[in-house]
């Protein structure tokens, strides 16, 4: 099984928590890769049995330019375009795929990057069959205790 990561992170977090799941998926025999959205391109999709999509959660949602710039005056060294401008310009899917994002918290006032991916993955006709959060300790990270462990389960269990 062909296994795509696209990730956004501003601090890293994101990035681990993907490399995490996709450490699940290499242990049930999936080959995966994990890649920038910045850096996905046009043919990243083909030949691919799973997608994952993951972002950190911004102003309850996925993470803008406005929002980068905020993460950039806190330290954080983002690339210029993430998740959501990736998934403007996604080209047609059929396979499986799955969405994750980084949170502060899991209260309705945290919002969820992962719920948006999915709303805009299945805008684009693809079907979605896990979601989930994982919980970094600050706003900088990092991931939460256990979080990371928690992560590759999830992984796992998309094999
Ligand atoms: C501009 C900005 C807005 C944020 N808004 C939220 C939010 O609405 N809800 C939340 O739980 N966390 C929020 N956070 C915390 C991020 O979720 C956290 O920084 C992220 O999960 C870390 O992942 P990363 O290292 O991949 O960037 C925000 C962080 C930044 C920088």
């Amino acid at each position: 099984m062909n296994v795509l990561i696209v990730i956004e992170t501003c601090f890293g977090n994101t990035q681990r928590f993907g490399e995490a799941i996709g450490t699940g998926l290499t242990g049930r025999g999936a080959t995966v890769t994990v890649t920038p959205a910045a850096e996905a391109g046009p043919g990243a999709l083909d030949g691919v049995d799973l997608l994952i999509v993951g972002a950190p959660t911004h102003s309850r949602g996925l993470p803008g330019p406005a929002t980068r710039r905020m993460a950039v005056t806190q330290g954080a060294d983002p690339a210029p375009t993430g998740v959501a401008e990736w998934l403007d310009a996604m080209p047609e899917y059929h396979g499986r795929a799955a969405a994750f994002d980084s949170v502060t918290g899991t209260g309705f006032l945290n919002g969820s990057a992962a719920k948006k991916i999915v709303k805009r993955l299945q805008r684009n006709l693809v079907q979605v069959s896990a979601s989930d959060s994982f919980l970094v300790g600050a706003a900088e990270g990092p991931p939460a205790a256990g979080e990371l462990e928690r992560a590759e389960k999830f992984g796992a269990s998309l094999a």
